[in-house]
């Protein structure tokens, strides 16, 4: 595995050889080696067309973490802003020589197109609605911590699925590895064409979603996608949609809650709920860390 661009891509020997690296790391660094050279003399760049604060600081201080060299190159001050083309601007990176091009772009299949181009092994960051695989390993590998195993989970993804690169991900790489999905949110929210994403169930009914639940993933709600309509309707969503106590209730006891961030507070779940006892929203964010690690090393290796 050359390239980190779809869930498709990943194999369960993948997956399982992550997976090991990313405890081995993780255990490692929590006993106090901080510091790693399985990369010393590798550059990464990591050129992000969109915002971002968790995937773009993790997998920058992953590099670091390892031993690269790491570059950021933001959208707004590359030269793109001069009318260069983002094949123009990857075979620039590529000419200086980078190891890995990590890439988070707001079109959909961005990385895809970079990654046939270029000599540089590629890592696919968020490629507008399309997909975000490094977000689907943190969240399944987040999972297995608390809950031991994928198989036979119920796990239930609200809010707005059909802008969201993380559903998609999530829900190819969590069926693969055996969970029940269940989707829901507004019928606007919902992908037309339900088939391709061969989820278990969809609902539009939050409350029968949530019901006997062991994994409750809140999906943000992607505003910078959204037709201006939305905007007058995110007070009626957070009543209709968003998790309260009440509805927190109707999960299984021991059940968890996440969301991959940024959260918008008070629409899709109460504050008091983002940092609360069942929430994994900061094991997620710390995971991504480590996730991010394993990753570039197996891509090294494999
Ligand atoms: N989860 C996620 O992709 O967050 P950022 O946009 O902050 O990277």
């Amino acid at each position: 595995m050359k390239n980190l661009i779809s869930v498709n891509n990943i194999e369960l020997k993948d997956f399982e050889g992550i997976y090991k690296l990313f405890r081995d790391y993780k255990e490692k660094y929590k006993n106090g080696e901080t510091k790693f050279t399985d990369l010393r003399g590798y550059s990464i760049l990591l050129p992000f067309f969109e915002s971002s604060t968790r995937t773009r600081t993790s997998f920058e201080l992953a590099g670091k973490i390892l031993g690269a060299d790491t570059i950021n190159i933001s959208g707004s001050s590359s030269s793109v802003k001069k009318g260069e083309t983002l094949y123009d601007t990857i075979k620039t990176l590529e000419a200086m020589n980078a190891d890995f091009i990590v890439l988070r772009h707001y079109m959909s299949g961005a990385a895809h197109i970079v990654a046939n181009k270029v000599k540089s092994r590629v890592i696919n960051a968020g490629d507008g609605t399309h997909e975000h695989p490094s977000q689907a390993l943190l969240d399944a590998f987040t999972i297995l911590e608390k809950k031991g195993k994928i198989e036979g989970l119920k796990i239930v993804i609200v809010g707005d699925i059909l802008h969201s690169r993380v559903a998609r991900s999530d829900i190819k790489l969590l069926k693969m590895l055996g969970a029940e999905i269940t989707i829901c949110g507004p019928q606007t929210m919902l992908p037309r064409h339900l088939e391709v994403f061969e989820v278990d169930y969809v609902t539009t009914d939050v409350n029968e979603a949530l019901k006997g639940k062991d994994v409750a993933i809140f999906l943000r709600i992607q505003l910078e996608r959204q037709k201006k309509v939305f905007f007058s309707t995110l007070n009626e969503y957070s009543i209709r949609y968003g998790l309260n106590q009440e509805r927190v209730n109707l999960l299984k006891e021991d059940a968890v809650i996440m969301h991959p961030g940024p959260v918008n507070r008070g629409i899709e779940m109460q504050s008091e709920l983002v940092y609360g006892d069942r929430s994994l929203i900061l094991d997620q964010v710390e995971n991504g860390l480590f996730t991010r690690m394993a990753i570039y090393r197996y891509l090294l290796q494999n």
